[in-house]
């Protein structure tokens, strides 16, 4: 028998419940029509004279991780209008220009990704996300995207995917009985793998570009950490989108905030490119970002809590989710979130961050590269955000030049990035004081 908890809801372990006054009827599992947080199902329940409303489950909302997709993604409107804006011009005939989303880790780019994924796919487009990975050509990075989404296609589109007019690098995208993918090309006319790889990977987009415009849609190309291709991969895929005339074909990217200095210097093309920064979350939208996933299980936060939270967090999406992933566990189901519940979970969101975000990277340097980045460090706190690479070698006690090769093998361990010619920065937020507290208790 379930008891009462100030006289309002239940006691521990079921207490969102929202009482409500009802002239009989029972009714289980019915859908909850709120759009924002449709997919939740509630029971009803009566007892002492009312009805209550109950949450089926009541599951931590909150998504601390690398990709993991936030229950709301809080104020990135003006970000995916612009994907919506990209898919009208497309459609209307008229050519776009890639897309790149450049920010530090942890700001909500791979989000943004997936988000844009949805939308193509809601309007029928071939649309596929890839995360680009050490030595990964371009032309494998699209073979992927686009086997992984043929599967999806339906109609005339579908059968043309399917006909094995799609090839690329000796390979010929075909339907099986496992779904689409790509296989060793047979037929004598088809090009080695051997072969350059630009010409290549412009045909099949050509081709494929021609196939969704005859069936009304486009071809979407989600492509993450694009920091990670080689210099010439990188040329080769600019080049490609350069190369097209008005197929249906857009890149929609994302990276390290190096990203644009590398790709201008791999391809002048890359100036047509839009860059949008993604940075930290303002404060309303913060606040939404903690609250309103709560507020679809009926839970609720105090005032205090959030304003602790948000402030602790500085719009910075993964310390949001973080924090308020401790505080909801915290809380062990109490209806309200209260400042105690932020505070006393202060300590293990804290362990996560070290255990999970930091010390991962940092554990992954030698004695020579955590020694720079010790000394990089050093020079960041309390609150600089970047700072020149000379002052560091400086700081090190040796010429730019032989430290030099310490500092790029720190870069292309995606730790540090160079955001402006000699200029260095963490590509972590908060991790210039881990690095000095932790070098500092290692002095001990
Ligand atoms: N707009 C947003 N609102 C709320 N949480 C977000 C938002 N964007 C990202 N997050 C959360 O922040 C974390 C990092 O997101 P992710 O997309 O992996 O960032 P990035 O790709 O820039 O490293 C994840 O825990 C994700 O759930
Ligand atoms: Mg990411």
């Amino acid at each position: 028998m379930t008891t009462i908890d100030g006289g309002l809801g239940f006691a521990r372990g079921s207490r969102s419940l929202v009482p409500r006054a009802s002239t009989g009827g029972v009714e289980y599992a019915s859908q909850n029509k709120n759009r924002k947080h449709k997919d939740l199902v509630y029971y009803k329940v009566f007892e002492h004279g009312w009805w209550y409303r109950l949450p089926m489950n009541l599951l931590n909302p909150y998504t601390p991780g690398a990709g993991t997709r936030p229950a709301l993604l809080a104020g990135r409107d003006s970000q995916t209008a612009l994907v919506r804006n990209l898919a009208d011009q497309v459609q209307a005939g008229r050519t776009a220009n890639p897309l790149i989303y450049v920010g530090l880790r942890g700001m909500g780019k791979t989000s943004l990704l997936y988000a844009a994924r949805d939308l193509f796919r809601e309007r029928g487009w071939l649309a596929g996300y890839f995360e680009v990975r050490r030595n990964v050509e371009p032309g494998i990075a699209v073979q992927h995207i686009i086997a992984d989404s043929a599967q999806l296609s339906t109609g005339m589109f579908r059968a043309a995917l399917a006909n094995g007019g799609h090839r690329i690098g000796g390979m010929k995208l075909t339907l099986g009985p496992a779904g689409f993918s790509f296989e060793v090309d047979t037929d004598r006319r088809a090009v080695s793998p051997a072969a350059d790889a630009f010409p290549a990977l412009v045909a099949f987009l050509r081709t494929l570009g021609a196939d969704a415009r005859a069936n009304g849609v486009g071809v979407a190309l989600l492509i993450d950490e694009l920091q990670l291709f080689r210099k010439r991969d990188l040329a080769v895929l600019i080049q490609a989108l350069s190369a097209l005339d008005d197929e249906p074909i857009v890149l929609i990217g994302a990276g390290l905030p190096g990203l644009p200095a590398d790709m201008a210097k791999a391809n002048t093309y890359a100036e047509r490119f839009r860059f949008e920064g993604i940075g930290p979350l303002n404060d309303p939208d913060a606040r939404e970002a903690v609250v309103s996933p709560a507020f679809g299980q009926g839970i609720m936060w105090d005032e205090g809590a959030v304003s602790h939270l948000v402030a602790e967090a500085h719009g910075y999406p993964y310390f949001l989710q973080l924090y308020a992933s401790e505080a909801w566990v915290a809380a062990e189901g109490a209806r309200t979130i209260t400042l105690k519940h932020v505070q006393v979970s202060a300590d293990a969101a804290q362990r996560q961050l070290s255990v999970g975000l930091y010390a991962a990277r940092y554990d992954r340097l030698s004695d020579k590269e955590r020694e720079y980045v010790d000394a990089m460090a050093a020079l960041m706190l309390p609150d600089v955000a970047r700072v020149g690479s000379g002052a560091v070698a400086r700081n090190l006690g040796k010429s730019l030049s032989v430290v030099a090769p310490v500092r790029d093998r720190v870069i292309k361990k995606g730790i540090v990035h160079s955001p402006a010619f000699g200029m260095l920065e963490f590509s972590v937020p908060g991790f210039a004081s881990y690095v000095v507290a932790r070098s500092s208790t290692a002095d001990l």
